[in-house]
Order: C-alpha cells, then structure tokens, then sequence
C-alpha cells in the first residue's frame, strides 16, 4: 500500500509490536533470575543457570525490548517532524530484520555460554559483526530521512536519536574490537586495565546514550504530543542536549573507582558525574514543566501517568547515580544490590515507562483507531507497574545498604563481624519483594499485551498521507 506519498508506518508497526513482545519475554527472564536468588534449586541446567540467564535478561530487555521501542519511535518521529517518508525503506524494513536476527541469536549464545565476558557487550565477533551492519544501515536510513526533510527546522527530539545512533555506533565497533581464535571465541584487542578503562566508557555511555538520550528523544515528542502542549523551553532543551552528550563521555571511570585505573582518572569520572546532575535534572524539569496549564490531564490520561512518572523516576536515578558516583559513597554501594536498585529505577521507572507510554501513544494511530482498546486497562497497568517498581528499586536499596553495612562491620579486635553467607541470609526477603515487584510489572506487559492485540483485531492498517510541508508542526 506504501507509496512515495505516504509515511512509512510497516517499519513502526513491526518494532512497536516486538517493543512489547520483547518486554514480556526479557522480563520474564528477569523474574526467572530474581526466583532462582529466592529458590537457588532453579538453577538445575547449566543452560537455565543464574549466570548464563542474567546476561540474557540484560540483552534481551536493553537491546531487544528497549531497542526496537527505539527504533519503532525514532522511525515515527522523524517521518513526522520532516515531513518526509523514510529514506531508504528497503534498509529500514532490512534493520527490522537484522535486529530480529541479532536477538534470536543472543537468545540461543547465552544460554550455551557463548559469552565475551564483557557486561552488556556479551555477544561474541559474528554477531558484533552483524549488529555494526545494522547499526550503520540505521543511521544511513535516519540520517537520509533527515537530508531530505521538507522543514527548515530539525525538531530536538531528532537531535536526541541523532546523537543516540552515533554514539552507539562509536561506543559498539570501538568496544568489540577483538581479535577472533574460533567462530564462537575471541579475545579482546585490548589488555588489562585498558581493556577494563574501553569496557566501562562503552558501559556507561550505554546507559548514557542507549538508555538515556535515545529515550529522551522520545519524551521531547510523545511529552508534548500527549499533553498537547509545547516543549516548556525549547532554549532550555537544546542547552540540555549539548551539555548532556560533552558530559556523559566522561564519567565512564565511576564504574571503576578503588581499582587499578590510574587515581586521577576515577576522579575526573567522579567530577563528571557529578556534573552530570545538572543537565539531567534540566531535561527532566522540561519534560515535567511541559505540563503547564495541563495538569488537570494527569488525572485522568493514563498514557501522560506513564510519561510524567518516568521523567520523576529519571529525576531519581539522575539524582542517585551522581552520590554513588561520589568514592565514599561507591565504597559501600559497590557490589550490593544499591546498584541493581538504582539500575532498575532508570531501567524500569524511565526507560520502561517511558517506553510503555510512547508505545500506548503509537500503537492505535498505526492501526487506524483514535484510541486504545481499553483505557481502563493502560490505568490498571500504569498502577500495578508503579507499584511494582517501587517494591522493586526500595527492597534493593534497603538489602543494598544492609549488605554494605554488615560487609564493612569489624569487631573491636578487628575481625570481621558477619560473615558473608549471613549477608545473603539476610538478603532473603527483600529478594522475595524484588520478585513481587517484577511480577506484578510483568503482569502489567501482558495486560499491555491483552490490550494491543485487540485494538490491532477488528481495524485494516493504514498508511497516513504525508503532511504538507507548510503545515504547522509534526
Ligand atoms: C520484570 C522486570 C524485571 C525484573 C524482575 C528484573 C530482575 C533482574 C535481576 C534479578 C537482575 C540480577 C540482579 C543481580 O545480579 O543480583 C537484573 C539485572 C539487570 N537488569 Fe533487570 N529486571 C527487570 C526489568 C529490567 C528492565 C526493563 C531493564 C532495562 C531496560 C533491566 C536491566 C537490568 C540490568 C542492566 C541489570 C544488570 C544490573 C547490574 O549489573 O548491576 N531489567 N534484573
Ligand atoms: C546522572 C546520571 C547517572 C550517573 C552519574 C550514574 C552513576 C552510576 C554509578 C556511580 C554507578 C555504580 C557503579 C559501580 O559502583 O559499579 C551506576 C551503575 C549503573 N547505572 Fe547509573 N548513573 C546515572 C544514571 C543512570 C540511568 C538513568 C540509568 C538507566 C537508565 C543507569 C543505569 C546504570 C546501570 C545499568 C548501572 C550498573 C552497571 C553495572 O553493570 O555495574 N544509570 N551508575
């Protein structure tokens, strides 16, 4: 049905619908890994093994559920903001593809134990190769788009994708250089504390790029759209965008404070963290202030309840990752579950929720409807997640500083008050309300699940025609 003069919608249709098959199924791993910590008889195959599971929740709800919420919105956004259908839609439909591929195949790797070892870079040389392929297929595809566009203006949201798909890129080819000794094995081309040095800045920026601004591109659109209201100040979202991508660079070091990374550079890291805070509470305060003159909405539009509670959960986890980034304050947080807390309060709160609303946002108007099957629905899921989350990230921090504590506890004659295995003892129950926490979050996807199969039933697809470049915006 697609035509010159039409918005290429296949393309979003498709990753909006694994955005949340990919959810399901990466959080249900998620909850696998947190009942095999409560019941460690779970562990009964070496292939349904905690350590062979985790890296394959990892992967499956950053890349593959978060990715393709990525690449469904950024695909829509920049269609609409340039008014112009997507550059080369044969290479768009070819990512669609390629990042299906990449994802079974992480799938069936990590459980066999077919691992780099690298955290969130797990996934050996072929598939690496594979995933650099499509990378440079989505930026030809994004970036054509924007070439082309019938506006004068490059809306910032595009900016956010922009700087997302560059960056990923970068971080991705520079971090998995290796050097392969078979087709499932390889080394890396870098060697001790280099190796570990290149492996951190690719994983912060990870979160800094993959999980941060890539997401804020989606709120500087579905924010305004939702709330049918202007960004609060657009001079306010540019400042945020140019100190937020020089400042994230650097601050990789954090993740590795009282190593063997040369003092100063853990330092600079720390320095920039903290800095860090600013723009991020500037990017969050736009998005809530965006609001202004709408507040009434959030009472009853259960899509703005997920977009605003996200940019509060961002507002946390940008709050928290600077004072852990602090070296005092890294010495007890470090290795505790603190830092699964503050990963999931980015990971659920914001990416999640953001993610979940942009998709409700999306997901009738590719399908020709005003509206969502059940509004009713997207309340209760909006209630059970928020629940969730916060029984998730508060059982984590309150285990976490319980686990720092009694690790660092010395008697008057200088041994060690607890043991370690009564620190896991002690973990116990706050593991069990972690795992209520992720089912009752679980429970909202498949609610969500319920709920896009049947506004998809029962409606033909459509393609929207494209608006006229003189048409106010997108
Ligand atoms: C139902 C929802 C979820 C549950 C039950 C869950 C559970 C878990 C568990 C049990 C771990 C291992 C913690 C440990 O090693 O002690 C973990 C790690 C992790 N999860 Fe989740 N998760 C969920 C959703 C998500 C989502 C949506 C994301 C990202 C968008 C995410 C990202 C991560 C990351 C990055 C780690 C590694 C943390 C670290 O190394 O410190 N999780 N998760
Ligand atoms: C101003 C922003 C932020 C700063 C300065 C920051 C800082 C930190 C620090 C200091 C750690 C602990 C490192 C360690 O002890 O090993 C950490 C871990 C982590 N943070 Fe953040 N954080 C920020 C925002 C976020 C957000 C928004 C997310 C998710 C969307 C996130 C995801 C993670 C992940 C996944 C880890 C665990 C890495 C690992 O596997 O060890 N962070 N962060």
């Amino acid at each position: 049905m697609q035509s010159q003069a039409t918005y290429n919608y296949k393309v979003v249709r498709q990753f909006a619908i694994m955005t949340v098959v990919w959810g399901i199924v990466g959080m249900l791993v998620g909850v696998i890994v947190a009942a095999q910590l409560v019941w460690p008889e779970l562990n009964f195959a070496e292939w349904f093994h905690f350590g062979r599971l985790r890296p394959l929740h990892t992967n499956a709800v950053i890349f593959a559920f978060g990715g393709c919420a990525l690449f469904a919105t950024s695909y829509y956004v920049v269609q609409r903001t340039n008014h112009v259908p997507l550059f080369a839609p044969k290479l768009a439909s070819f990512t669609f593809w390629g990042w299906q591929l990449i994802i079974v195949l992480a799938a069936v790797t990590l459980p066999l134990g077919i691992t780099t070892s690298k955290e969130y870079a797990e996934l050996e040389w072929p598939i690496d190769i594979l995933i650099a392929v499509v990378w440079v297929s989505y930026a030809i595809v994004f970036f054509g788009t924007i070439a082309k566009r019938k506006t004068s203006h490059i809306y910032v949201a595009n900016w956010f994708y922009g700087a997302f798909i560059i960056a990923v890129a970068l971080l991705h080819i520079v971090n998995s250089a290796a050097i392969p000794v078979s087709l499932t094995k390889s080394y890396s081309a870098y060697a001790g504390v280099q190796d570990a040095m290149i492996q951190w800045w690719y994983g912060h920026n990870a979160v800094g790029f993959f999980l941060t601004a890539g997401f804020l591109g989606m709120m500087y659109y579905f924010v305004p759209k939702q709330a049918d209201r202007p960004v609060y100040s657009y001079r306010l979202s540019v400042v945020h965008f140019w100190a937020l991508i020089f400042t994230y660079m650097w601050a990789g070091p954090h993740h590795l404070h009282y190593t063997a990374l040369p003092d100063w550079t853990q330092s600079v890291g720390m320095i920039f963290s903290l800095i860090l805070l600013a723009p991020s509470w500037g990017g969050m305060i736009n998005g809530i202030m965006t609001l202004s003159g709408a507040w009434h909405k959030l009472r009853t539009d259960p899509i703005l309840k997920f977009l605003i509670t996200s940019l509060s959960f961002y507002g946390m986890s940008t709050f928290e990752g600077p004072m852990m980034s602090v070296k005092t304050v890294n010495a007890l947080s470090h290795y505790t579950d603190w830092t699964v807390g503050h990963v999931h309060s980015g990971a659920l709160g914001w990416v999640a929720m953001v993610s979940i609303g942009a998709i409700y946002y999306l997901l009738p108007r590719m399908y020709g409807k005003t509206e969502m099957y059940s509004t009713k629905l997207i309340t209760t899921h909006f209630w059970i997640a928020t629940i969730g989350v916060v029984l998730y990230i508060a059982s984590m921090w309150i285990a976490g500083v319980m686990q720092g504590l009694m690790w660092r506890a010395t008697n008057p004659d200088g041994t060690l008050t607890y043991s370690f295995v009564e620190s896991v003892k002690a973990s116990y129950p706050f593991w069990s309300i972690r795992l209520l926490g992720g089912v009752l979050f679980l429970g909202g996807m498949l609610l969500m699940f319920y709920n896009m199969v049947k506004t998809i039933a029962g409606q033909k697809a459509y393609s929207a025609p494209v608006v006229a470049p003189q048409a106010a915006h997108a």
